[in-house]
């Protein structure tokens, strides 16, 4: 695991750009693309650098984590809509491409599984970007979940509804319930890319990187993956152990090693 600690967020972002754009020009790619406010900043950057030094997402296809159960496609704030306006609409991926779980499925538990079986059959995800939730969560994999969980169905942490209560008209509007990729289903992309910015997500972030690996902590079940990269500001590094550590390790970085 790689923990890169940028003095602010609009670095965290370019770095976090920096990465998929290697996989994306490196060819036909399957990213995994997550949703929430975390990686707006990475979207935005990658849409410039695809209008102003010519990123071609053509030959790209994305899967997305997770999905608000029972809300429609149409609904601004289903993941399936969220992604098109902040990244798809500005780029030139292919939206036929980027594949969602289906909230309003009449079969959650077979759509969950079609879901996997659908990532398996194009050779899985080559480079997921991961926010993470003030209680650890990744995905919607709240405490407690299964650290080999697969795709399914899960019940929102009052924590998460509330922390996405901003997005929806107040907290009684966001959704019980999820559909979201189980931490087994993350942890078989080949890179695992975290985003997080903000003293808000310090003390997840040092039970993520720090802490014991834990279903208390479901965002510590990337210490058992190998190509981990966690991009983050000073403030979401505030309680980071060994963040000293961590700048003298980039600093020495070998020019000829990538995240
Ligand atoms: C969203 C997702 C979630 C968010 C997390 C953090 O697709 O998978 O795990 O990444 O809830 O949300 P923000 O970035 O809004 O703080």
């Amino acid at each position: 695991m790689e923990i890169v600690i940028r003095p602010t967020a609009a670095e965290v972002d370019s770095t976090a750009a920096d990465i998929v754009e290697r996989y994306v020009r490196s060819g036909a790619t399957t990213l995994g693309l997550a949703t929430g406010s975390s990686p707006i900043g990475t979207y935005r950057e990658l849409a410039r650098r695809h209008r102003d030094a010519g990123l071609d997402f053509a030959a790209a296809q994305a899967f997305l984590l997770d999905e608000y159960l029972g809300l429609p496609r149409t609904d601004p704030q289903s993941y399936y809509s969220v992604i098109r306006s902040e990244f798809v609409d500005h780029v030139d991926l292919d939206p036929a491409r980027v594949w969602s779980l289906d909230g309003e499925s009449s079969d959650p538990e077979a759509e969950a599984d079609g879901f996997d079986s659908s990532i398996g059959a194009v050779g899985g995800v080559d480079v997921q970007l991961l926010g993470i939730g003030t209680d650890g969560h990744i995905g919607f994999n709240e405490p407690g979940s299964s650290l080999t969980s697969r795709t399914r169905v899960k019940t929102l942490a009052a924590q998460t509804r509330r922390d996405n209560a901003r997005f929806f008209g107040g907290v009684d509007d966001v959704p019980h319930q999820v559909l979201t990729q189980g931490l087994g289903t993350i942890c078989d992309a080949r890179h695992l890319v975290m985003i997080a910015t903000g003293v808000g997500k310090a003390a997840a972030i040092a039970a993520a990187v720090e802490g014991p690996l834990s279903a208390f902590c479901p965002a510590s079940v990337m210490q058992l993956h190998p190509h981990v990269t966690v991009v983050i500001d000073e403030a979401a590094a505030a309680s980071l152990a060994l963040a000293d550590y961590y700048r003298y390790a980039l600093e020495h970085k070998p020019s000829w090693q990538s995240f």
